[in-house]
């Protein structure tokens, strides 16, 4: 049994609708192989054993949900999600103090539910990687390719290249101590900072959150071609195993 430090919770944001799909419906509903893509980033969680719980934050209007048959070995909740990826985040980390009465120093980790090929070996390399870590971190791939700057009166115009060192790319999950990621989304939300990630209200508080490298086939399913590369980084997993 784990004590309350070392609880785990994963918060799944899923209230967006994902329009650069162009599909009939949001993309974490799209098929996936033999499930669709969010009970596979469900599954990600579910059989591990450091896993407590997961919150699921739904678009309020959500008539997809209900219909799933999701099989899932921990405590899995649901909650309405808000406006923007952080007011779902927010509401879901709500409910985890007001109903579950998660203590401050346990570990929220949030992930995207549109990003279903997250990789068991990089799930343990976060956990591993911030176990003595106050603050918290999350998984980054470094950039590769060269940046370009687009003009601001044309955007299809090349303005300047970007200095890629130091640069990362952002991915999820994101892992912080509960009480500090309420605490920076609460602060930032309010003063109107834009958050495009949890790591983002971190870095607001001015706190150090650690980048360890994952590997670059957690991708966020966006456009539809991304399906089947979805697809096909699942399959080879499933086959690795
Ligand atoms: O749109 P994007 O792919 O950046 O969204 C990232 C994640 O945040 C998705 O899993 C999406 O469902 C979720 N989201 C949310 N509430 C919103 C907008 C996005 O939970 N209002």
């Amino acid at each position: 049994m784990l004590n309350k430090q070392e609880a785990i919770w994963v918060v799944i944001p899923a209230a967006g609708v994902g329009k650069r799909m162009q599909a009939d419906r949001p993309k974490q509903y799209l098929s996936l192989l033999d499930k669709c893509v969010i009970e596979q980033t469900i599954a990600c969680f579910s059989a591990h054993p450091k896993i407590s719980g997961i919150i699921i934050a739904l678009s309020p209007d959500d008539p997809y949900w209900k219909d799933l048959n999701i099989n899932c070995d921990k405590p899995l909740y649901t909650v309405d999600g808000g406006n923007e990826r952080c007011d779902s985040v927010l509401n879901a980390l709500v409910y985890l103090k007001s109903e579950l009465a998660l203590h401050d120093d346990s570990w929220v980790m949030v992930h995207d539910a549109a990003r279903p090929c997250l990789s068991q070996k990089d799930l343990n390399k976060l956990i591993t990687a911030l176990e003595n870590s106050a603050v918290g971190g999350i998984l980054a791939s470094p950039v590769r390719d060269t940046m370009k700057r687009s003009s601001e009166s044309n955007q299809h115009i090349i303005h300047h290249t970007e200095n890629r060192d130091n640069l990362w790319h952002a991915l999820t999950p994101q892992m912080f101590r509960f009480a500090l990621l309420f605490d920076a989304l609460q602060q930032a939300l309010d003063n109107n900072i834009s958050i495009t990630d949890d790591a983002s209200a971190i870095e607001y508080l001015g706190l150090p959150a650690e980048l360890i490298e994952g590997d670059a086939s957690n991708i966020k399913i966006t456009k539809p071609s991304d399906l089947a590369l979805a697809e096909f980084f699942l399959s080879r997993a499933k086959e690795s195993v």
